[in-house]
């Protein structure tokens, strides 16, 4: 059986990110997988509206998908995406995170959460392998919440992401071809993806940089103080992306280290049943919002204060 590895970018046209990603799928080409590959700039796609229909619908136990569906484009990629073994997702940097292009596809995921529908029991869970490039003018320090924003937004439909790049001080169109490592790079992206989807899904690794990043369980790099969480966990220090909680430590050599607490993976959003304690946390305080009379009928009284005021606009 053919493994389909699908590449997604949010690129200029023939330019750094979509030339990286076509040298990591033509690696997982030449391994034999049937690839597919977009430019979000071809696609309508609309941003999406805050509803909450559809996490309001899971929390009563009901897939009511987006209330986008046949709007625009998303939902056609979407069955195309979901299918797939592995997806490739590539994405110019803009002020320090990825492209709003990219950002409004990746928000619209929620609908598609597949923790939240595989805990309702709305379809089947499915392994799937992730691999991420992001591609800015600057150096890392410009580009500090580019891979984690990607990152995050892919454990909505549990990628597991096992490899990501960031290619550096290429602003100008095209500007990655003067750089044969980077190109290389990202061929061993592709490789990377086939590696992993030839190995079974419980073994599945990380096979990046074993050392990159901050944190062991995502390789995020990037950690905040740690706040009461729903429920009262909290921890000293949080990865902003897995959410693994934990401490910092200095090593012998004088160096600072992440090092997760025994229960610091309850919540890790990477995987489902991390994510399905946020299910219930919405469903507790979004569900519970709905369904308390008294809350709603406080909500109503209070908002015209506010929908009578109105500020010059332009
Ligand atoms: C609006 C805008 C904001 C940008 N912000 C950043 C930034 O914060 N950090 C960075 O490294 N590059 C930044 N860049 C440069 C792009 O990431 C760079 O041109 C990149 O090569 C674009 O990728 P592409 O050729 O695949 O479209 C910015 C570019 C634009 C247009």
């Amino acid at each position: 059986m053919k493994f389909k590895v699908m590449g997604v970018t949010a690129g200029r046209k023939n330019s750094n990110s979509e030339i990286l990603l076509k040298e990591a799928l033509l690696a997982c080409q030449e391994q034999g997988a049937e690839v597919t590959m977009i430019n979000l700039k071809d696609y309508n796609l609309l941003d999406c509206t805050g509803c909450t229909s559809c996490t309001m619908g899971m929390s009563l136990g009901k897939n009511t998908g987006c209330s986008l569906k046949d709007k625009d484009d998303k939902d056609k990629i979407m069955k195309v995406m979901l299918d797939q073994d592995a997806v490739i997702f590539s994405a110019p940097t803009y002020a320090l995170m990825p492209s709003s292009l990219f950002l409004k596809f990746m928000h619209r995921n929620l609908a598609y959460e597949s923790a939240f529908l595989t805990k309702i029991g709305a379809i089947a869970p499915r392994d799937r392998v992730g691999a991420l490039i992001a591609v800015g003018g600057s150096t890392r320090s410009w580009q500090s919440m580019a891979l984690e924003c990607m990152q995050v937004t892919t454990v909505t439909n549990s990628f597991k992401v096992v490899d990501m790049f960031m290619a550096t001080q290429v602003p100008a169109p095209a500007q990655v071809l003067l750089h044969d490592e980077m190109l290389a790079r990202a061929n061993e992206i592709g490789r990377n993806v086939m590696k992993a989807l030839n190995t079974p899904a419980a073994e599945r690794k990380w096979l990046g940089d074993p050392e990159a990043g901050w944190c062991p369980n995502c390789h995020s790099n990037c950690l905040c103080l740690g706040e009461k969480q729903w429920g009262g966990l909290q921890y000293p220090i949080e990865c902003a992306v897995c959410g693994a909680g934990g401490d910092l430590e200095k090593t012998e050599d004088g160096k600072w280290k992440f090092v997760i607490a025994a229960n610091g993976l309850e919540r890790d959003r990477t995987t489902e049943e991390g994510r399905g304690v946020h299910c219930d946390e919405i469903a507790d305080v979004q569900g519970g919002f709905f369904a308390d009379p008294e809350k709603r009928k406080a909500v109503e009284e209070r908002l015209p204060k506010y929908t009578k005021i109105t500020f010059k606009g332009i």
